[in-house]
């Protein structure tokens, strides 16, 4: 059976002023040729530390970054080669939880104004949305004297089940979450999660979990992917990967501890980790492998292993 969402070779970048005296812009390779794959009813986690291209890579399936090159393949149909209008109703069936979720919604808004938003774009009729607004509301454990409140009058725990009930109302298929948890407090954090456990189950939900933290993706995630520099370093079953994360930068990522100061990651060699790798040769600096399978479904960027 073919992947609910397949996304091949996707690039992307963005071109920022030089600032200071100097004149032009500089290119920043956000995603250099990801490939990525999320089976129907599969929870994909994909980590990495900050600039790796997890939000580039979400904002890019959900069209608010535009690829220069790649594909993005939802059931079957290239989500870069329809027209507006046709990917808006593809869309519907994608779930998407942005980053932050106090900036992400206007917080003079009434929680039902921001939940309900996606189905008014839709033109869903107004008894059927107050209907799905008190189901959605329920099904994020929200109280329902919850919907005429502005959203800062809330809880960062509150806002981020308001910011699921908005993803969730459209009844999609697959959840793309941007750091759910990055902003909370620790027992917030395990409340969302176990949400989104809970959630996965009675809905039979796909997700796309970004985070920077290993361990709050293991907690939902079936399979991991590790991303640094745009590029998945690493994928493999989530059990694999944290009992034996084979790329340098996985390493670093699951066992910190051994690591003293900061891992630099190098944008100029051809792996991200070429400047402290232990292993590494002289080809990792111009040349990167294509991700090798070394166990099921466990694959790794790394010369080693070719
Ligand atoms: N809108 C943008 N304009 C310019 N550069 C951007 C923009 N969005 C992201 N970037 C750059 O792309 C890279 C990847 O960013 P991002 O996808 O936010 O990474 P992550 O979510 O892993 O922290 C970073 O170098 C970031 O500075
Ligand atoms: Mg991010």
């Amino acid at each position: 059976m073919n992947p609910l969402l397949s996304i091949e070779d996707l690039y992307v970048a963005f071109r920022t002023p030089r600032g200071g005296l100097a004149l032009g812009y500089r290119v920043v390779w956000a995603l250099r040729g990801v490939s990525l794959s999320v089976e129907e009813g599969e929870s994909l986690g994909v980590v990495g530390g900050s600039g790796g291209g997890k939000s580039t890579l979400l904002r890019a399936v959900v069209g608010l970054v535009k690829p220069l090159r790649g594909s993005i393949i939802y059931r079957d149909l290239d989500l870069l080669k329809l027209s507006w209008s046709q990917r808006r109703r593809v869309l519907r069936e994608v779930g998407y939880v942005p980053q932050e979720p106090s900036q992400s919604m206007d917080p003079k808004m009434s929680v039902r104004d921001i939940v309900l938003e996606p189905l008014l774009a839709l033109g869903v009729p107004r008894k059927l949305r107050e209907y799905l607004l008190e189901s959605v509301l329920e099904l994020v454990d929200l109280p329902g004297d919850v919907k005429g409140r502005n959203i800062r009058e809330l809880s960062g725990g509150m806002q981020q089940r308001v910011a699921i009930a908005r993803a969730l109302v459209t009844k999609p298929r697959l959840l793309l979450l941007d750091e759910p948890t990055s902003s909370l407090d620790v027992s917030t954090a395990a409340q969302i999660l176990n949400l989104l456990k809970d959630l996965r189950e009675t809905l039979g939900l796909s997700y796309v979990m970004v985070s920077h933290d290993i361990d709050s993706v293991s907690y939902v995630a079936d399979r991991v992917a590790v991303m640094a520099l745009g590029m998945v370093v690493e994928v493999g079953p989530t059990c694999n990967v944290l009992a034996e994360p084979l790329h340098p930068y996985t390493r670093v990522l699951v066992e910190p501890e051994g690591v003293e100061g900061e891992v630099a990651l190098d944008p100029e060699t051809a792996c991200p980790a070429y400047r402290w790798c232990p292993w590494r040769r002289g080809r990792c600096a111009i040349e990167r492998p294509k991700l090798v399978e070394v166990g099921k479904r466990h694959l790794v960027m790394c010369w080693r292993y070719v």
